[in-house]
């Protein structure tokens, strides 16, 4: 077939252009993408595995076995959907930690078999630095920016820095806000995962202010020094809340005690914010673009990206967030970590280990 000269020149230009797959099975979601360094998204595959719902949880062995089932059958649709074959990709990321280890096991050795055969480079992502760098693959968002890491294992306030730079202003001393939006579902029978069942039932609620005389729900570390949360009481609160009802629980009383929930974690994610931002503002005088990043599975909900979106407008800061498909696992944020790190010679021994906990602050550091 012939080419005309923009063609040509089209071929020739991707043929620089870096081309990353990422694979992300550390929880209950396999999932195969790629994208290239013009932030060209060319695969972008999730299976969110329906064995656990009849658990009311992620059951780890289940999820592994899963994983290894659906792996290799994604990683040729991937690449089926983008048209490409291995000749064309220039690494592979992979998430080794923190998450379920026997899911990241399968991800770490599909990624290490691929890299070996195909003779490539092999990025090992913390999946939390995937979910802290996403907005970078849809937006434009320089370093330093604040991030809230709102997901299903962890709820932190940190200072963005650089890839593989984080400095932690507050996090849980409990619960995370995912877990707790889930425990909310659980026990007014919503179903897993609890957070978009939760979100649906608050919208149904028809006297918002009524509903938080009704059920009032707390909001701890609300007014405290510092950037830290705390979940675990409001967990509670609702369990009381809940085996106060009858057994079988009226629909208008679940939408009810969504609303208020909604309401406190609201609350309780925007003053810890607030109080990030000043201190990003005060270690950061005169940034030049100020952004609030919100991230993680809990940053899909819209009620509360709303709040946080008219919380940053009181200090002219850039309020971004990620598509909302991009905010719960994917293997998109995966592969653009990958990116993100292959651009700047930052990839690892095949030999990597994985880990189950991996705390960003110790990102770069030797010992985990
Ligand atoms: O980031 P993610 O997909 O997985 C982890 O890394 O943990 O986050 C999953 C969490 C779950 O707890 C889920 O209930 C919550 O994010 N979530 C939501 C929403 N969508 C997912 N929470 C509140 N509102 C949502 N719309
Ligand atoms: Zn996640």
């Amino acid at each position: 077939m012939a080419h005309s000269y923009a063609g040509l020149f089209f071929l020739w230009y991707n043929g620089f252009m870096k081309t990353v797959l990422g694979i992300e099975t550390s929880c209950d979601e396999t999932a195969v993408a790629i994208v290239t360094e013009k932030k060209d998204l060319l695969a972008n595959l999730v299976l969110s595995q329906q064995e656990h719902e009849q658990f009311g949880g992620v059951v780890p062995e289940i999820a592994a076995r899963a994983h290894l089932h659906h792996i290799d059958t994604l990683v040729k649709q991937a690449l089926e959907e983008a048209h490409l074959t291995f000749k064309d990709i220039d690494a592979i990321a992979v998430t080794a930690g923190p998450g379920l280890i026997g899911g990241v096991l399968v991800g770490v050795m599909t990624a290490k078999a691929i890299a070996a055969v195909h003779d490539l480079p092999i990025i090992a992502v913390n999946h939390l630095e995937g979910h802290a760098l996403t907005v970078r693959l849809t937006e434009d968002v320089p370093f330093p920016y604040l991030l809230l890491l709102v997901s299903g294992g962890h709820c932190q306030l940190l200072i963005v820095e650089n890839v593989g730079k984080y400095s932690v202003l507050g996090g849980t001393i409990d619960d995370a806000a995912g877990e707790c939006f889930d425990k909310t579902a659980k026990l007014l029978g919503l179903g897993y995962p609890g957070g978009p069942a939760v979100e649906k039932m608050a919208h149904e609620c028809a006297n918002a202010p009524a509903a938080l005389l009704k059920f009032p729900l707390p909001t701890p570390m609300v007014g405290k020094m510092g950037c830290d949360f705390s979940f675990s009481g409001l967990k509670t609160a609702v369990k009381h809340t809940v085996d106060k009802l009858p057994t079988v629980v009226e629909r208008h009383d679940a939408a009810d005690i969504c609303h208020s929930f909604q309401h406190s974690v609201g609350v309780i994610l925007g003053d810890r914010t607030e109080h990030a931002i000043k201190e990003y503002l005060a270690l950061n005088p005169a940034p030049q673009h100020p952004a609030l990043v919100v991230a993680g599975g809990v940053a899909a909900n819209k009620t509360l990206r709303h709040g946080l979106e008219h919380l940053v407008k009181k200090y002219n800061m850039r309020f971004v967030a990620p598509p909302l498909k991009l905010c719960t696992d994917n293997a998109a944020m995966i592969a653009w970590a990958g990116m993100e790190r292959l651009l700047r010679g930052m990839t690892d021994p095949i030999d990597f280990p994985v880990y189950p906990r991996w705390p960003l602050e110790l990102l770069g550091a030797s010992h985990v």
